[in-house]
C-alpha cells in the first residue's frame, strides 16, 4: 500500500450513517487511550492525520480514512469511565453497530496495552472477534515503556491469558516505530488475500 496517499474521508457518530463497504477495510479497535490514533498516524507516516490526545475518549466517532484504495477505520475507544452514561451508550452502540454490519473485514487490528494484564473489556473484544471468526491481529502498544525481555514475557503471558496464538500478537511502539513494518506486512497480506 502507498501510505503516502492516506487521507481523511469522513466521521460518523451513529451506526446508521456508516457507508456501505465498497473497498477492503482495516479496522482499529481497543480501549480508550490505548494508542489507536497514534498507531494509525505512525502507519501512514503522518503526525496528525488522526487526532491523538493524552486525554482518553478523544476519538468519539468512527473515523474513516482511505489509504491507496483501502478503508482504514479508527473506532472510538471503549472502557472510558469519565463520560456520561448516555455518551457511553452511544459509543458502545456505535462500535457494536459497526461490527454487526455486513462489512468487508479484511483485518481487525485490536490494540492492547502491553503493560497491563488481560482486562475484562479486552477479553470481551477479543472473544467477540474469535467467536465471529473475524480475521484479526493484536497490536501490543506502548512497548517503549518496557525493556526487551519484559516485552516478550508480556506477549507470551497475554497470549495465554487471551487464548490467542502469540504469532497473532505484534509488539509495537508508535513512539519508536517498533513493529510498524510488521503491522504493514500483515495489513498487506490481508488486503491481498
Ligand atoms: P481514544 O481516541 O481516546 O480512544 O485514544 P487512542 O486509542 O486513539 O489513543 P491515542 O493515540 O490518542 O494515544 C493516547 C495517549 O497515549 C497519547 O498521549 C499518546 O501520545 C500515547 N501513546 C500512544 N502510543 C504510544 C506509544 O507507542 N508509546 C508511548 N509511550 N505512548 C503512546
Ligand atoms: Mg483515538
Amino acid at each position: 500500500l502507498k501510505y503516502s496517499t492516506a487521507r481523511f474521508v469522513a466521521s460518523y457518530g451513529e451506526p446508521e450513517q456508516l457507508p456501505e463497504p465498497t473497498e477492503p477495510e482495516i479496522a482499529f479497535c481497543g480501549r480508550s487511550n490505548v494508542g489507536k490514533s497514534s498507531l494509525l498516524n505512525k502507519l501512514v507516516g503522518r503526525k496528525a492525520l488522526a487526532k491523538v490526545s493524552s486525554q482518553p475518549g478523544r476519538t468519539a466517532n468512527v473515523n474513516f480514512f482511505e489509504v491507496d484504495g483501502v478503508a482504514f477505520v479508527d473506532l472510538p475507544g471503549y472502557g472510558f469511565a469519565r463520560v456520561s452514561k448516555a455518551e457511553r451508550k452511544r459509543w458502545s452502540n456505535l462500535i457494536g453497530g459497526y461490527f454487526e454490519q455486513n462489512r468487508s473485514f479484511n483485518l481487525v487490528v485490536a490494540l492492547v496495552d502491553i503493560r497491563l494484564d488481560a482486562q475484562q473489556l479486552d477479553r470481551q473484544m477479543l472473544g467477540f472477534l474469535q467467536e465471529r471468526e473475524l480475521p484479526f491481529i493484536v497490536a501490543l502498544t506502548k512497548a517503549d515503556k518496557l525493556g526487551r525481555n519484559k516485552q516478550s514475557q508480556q506477549r507470551a503471558s497475554l497470549a495465554r491469558q487471551f487464548c490467542i496464538d502469540p504469532e497473532a500478537m505484534v509488539i509495537t511502539s508508535s513512539q519508536t516505530g517498533l513493529g510498524i513494518d510488521e503491522i504493514r506486512r500483515r495489513i498487506q497480506r490481508a488486503v491481498d488475500d
